[in-house]
């Protein structure tokens, strides 16, 4: 994909979340919205080189614009890493410099790369002569005692240095010890002035900024401040139609605002081969279950799709069943 029309896909992305953003979570996510950019969960650079799991690389075509996201931190595995990932499909390489869990701290990637600055520019350099697709960097602002204001311009100088052209920061801190990944989320405090900062001090960067945004209004927001780019997690996951039905019109003025019920049902032949390939309902529905978060219905179209899709013999028509519940509220909500 031209990197022009990848930048522009970037003006919303949705987050790498291990365990959430698999292959069935993007599929319904495209469904949703044609334009925003996918990430893949990460995957670490020597499962890829070392232990040859390439069937973490599948992905369907329709899943496009989508970028792979490595975690690593040997510029050379990196470097290979990314050259596998670009031969499978993807759009885009990522670099996670974020991520602060224990497993990955002892691989020495993640957000304790925001400490060598110097390690990651060499990782993007090699990453980036290996593959002609985009090499991008997700980071934070700091960990631990590192003063951001410091560190963060260091951080940014030397990745764009080494040829990364887009770069999406969490706007806080991780602190590697005492909290929590899950904690590591929320508890620091976040800072979107400082990525305002860094849009200003390298005005030639596409920026992202990711970090408790819970709506599209927010998201529209940081881009009429003149950031790039808005990445959101969380909100996307939970509630996946607030944030990406309406984003193709709110967002890049194309077409119409996708229906949640119509979504639901182009998920059904999609459902039909991932079960006829040997695949259970609910590694599909689990991620469906947000679908119509604050809606009418919601609630029983929750319940019926988590009880029933663990069923042995559970197919479609649990999905159809679970729409009853949400259809007829929302067909009458759109006829008056
Ligand atoms: C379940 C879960 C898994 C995550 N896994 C990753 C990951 O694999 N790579 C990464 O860079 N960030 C990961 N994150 C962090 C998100 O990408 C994002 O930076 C964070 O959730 C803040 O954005 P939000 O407030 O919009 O959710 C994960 C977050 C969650 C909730």
């Amino acid at each position: 994909m031209a990197k022009d029309a990848l930048n522009r896909s970037a003006r919303l992305s949705v987050a790498p979340m291990m365990d959430w953003t698999d292959r069935h979570c993007r599929y319904l996510h495209r469904l949703l919205s044609r334009e925003a950019l996918l990430y893949t969960e990460m995957v670490t650079a020597p499962a890829l080189v070392r232990g040859g799991a390439l069937h973490l690389l599948d992905h369907s075509p329709e899943e496009h614009p989508v970028a792979l996201q490595l975690g690593g931190s040997d510029p050379e595995e990196l470097a290979q890493a990314a050259r596998i990932g670009e031969e499978a499909g993807y759009d885009e390489i990522n670099l996670n410099c974020g991520c602060p869990s224990d497993r990955v701290q002892s691989g020495a990637f993640g957000a304790v790369l925001m400490k060598s600055p110097e390690l990651v520019a060499d990782c993007v350099a090699a990453m980036r002569a290996a593959v002609s697709v985009e090499v991008t960097v997700k980071c934070r602002i700091g960990v631990d005692q590192q003063e951001p204001r410091e560190v963060l311009p260091r951080f940014v100088e030397a990745i764009a240095g080494a040829g990364c052209e887009r770069v999406t920061i969490h706007a806080r801190k991780a602190w590697l010890q005492g909290l929590s990944p899950k904690e590591n989320r929320d508890v620091p405090p976040l800072d979107y002035d400082i990525v305002l900062d860094m849009k200003a001090a390298f005005p030639g960067l596409h920026v992202s900024v990711n970090g408790g945004i819970v709506s599209l209004e927010q998201a529209r927001a940081f881009l009429d401040e003149g950031l790039d780019g808005v990445m959101i997690g969380r909100a996307a996951y939970h509630a996946p139609a607030d944030i990406l039905a309406a984003a193709d019109p709110e967002i890049w003025g194309t077409g119409e605002a996708a229906d949640p019920v119509r979504v639901a049902r182009d998920m059904l032949p999609y459902i039909e081969s991932h079960l006829s390939a040997g695949g259970a309902l609910h590694q599909v529905t689990r991620h469906m279950l947000g679908l119509f978060a604050g809606r009418p219905g919601a609630r029983m179209w929750r319940r019926v799709l988590s009880e029933g899709a663990h069923r042995p013999g559970a197919g479609p028509e649990l999905v159809e069943e679970a729409l009853a519940h949400v259809a007829p509220l929302a067909e009458a909500r759109r006829a008056v």
